[in-house]
């Protein structure tokens, strides 16, 4: 066979592989689920219990650095803002789906904003886990379920890393109408079982697709398809 038709072949290949990959991660290729399993880890090492992913309340915090409109000098230092608390069942709750009436406290929370994305172990250690006060907040006794979001502004730098506890019971907080999380993008967020990996939800330009994009559109041409 000519050389092409095993490039194309292989090109093939490696496009149903991935996509079967793809698939196959479909629960962990999110890296706001990946934080959560960072953070359940770090906390079973430590002795603490394991918390319930609730979708519903990972969405809200995916709303709630939305609220930070891509504006990092509001996280921490001498700006730093909170979104009113007003804003969960006049804003958060209805954007996601979650029901009003179902909304639970808020027992902590952890927030970074840095204009490079890094992998969610690193955000975890490097970001989030700043000084002891965050320890502490991770390892409180009070939380019962956790909820995490990440987002780049107008999908693109600076990214916002998000976490919410909540002493809520898993099955009766932040319920989502319907049973299912509206998903909005770009950003992603953990519990809700879906794929959101970093090409196609939170970078601008989605490089590795177009290059094998355009790579298979090489391939074609030169076989004179
Ligand atoms: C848990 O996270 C903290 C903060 O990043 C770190 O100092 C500690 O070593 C971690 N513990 C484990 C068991 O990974
Ligand atoms: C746990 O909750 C109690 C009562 O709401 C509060 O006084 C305490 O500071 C909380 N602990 C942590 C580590 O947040
Ligand atoms: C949950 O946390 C809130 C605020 O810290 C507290 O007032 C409430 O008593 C807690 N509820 C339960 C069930 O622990
Ligand atoms: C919620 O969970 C509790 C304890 O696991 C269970 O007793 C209760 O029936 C559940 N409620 C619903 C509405 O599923």
């Amino acid at each position: 066979m000519a050389t092409q038709t095993w490039l194309l072949l292989g090109c093939c290949i490696f496009f149903i592989s991935a996509e079967a990959a793809t698939l196959q991660n479909k629960v962990t290729d999110n890296p706001a689920d990946q934080l959560v399993a960072a953070l359940n880890s770090n906390r079973t090492a430590h002795k603490s219990s394991t918390l319930y992913s609730n979708p519903g309340l990972a969405c809200v915090a995916l709303q709630y650095v939305k609220a930070y409109q891509g504006d990092c000098d509001e996280v921490g230092g001498p700006n730093a803002k909170k979104p009113a608390e007003g804003e969960f069942a006049e804003t958060f709750a209805p954007n996601c789906g979650v029901e009003v009436k179902t909304l639970g406290p808020i027992t902590g929370r952890l927030l970074g904003c840095e204009t490079k994305y890094v992998k969610p172990d690193e955000a975890f250690s490097g970001i989030l886990m700043k000084n002891s006060k965050s320890l502490e907040i991770l390892y409180s006794k009070n939380h019962t379920e956790v909820g995490a979001a990440v987002s780049g502004s107008d999908g693109g730098s600076p990214y916002f890393w998000c976490v919410l506890f909540s002493n809520g019971t898993s099955n009766s907080s932040f319920v989502l109408e319907g049973g299912v999380a509206k998903i909005s993008r770009p950003g992603c967020f953990s519990g809700a079982n879906d794929q959101c990996n970093g090409a196609n939800a939170l970078f601008k330009i989605p490089i590795l697709v177009s290059v094998a994009v355009g790579a298979l559109i090489f391939s074609l041409s030169s076989l004179g398809v």
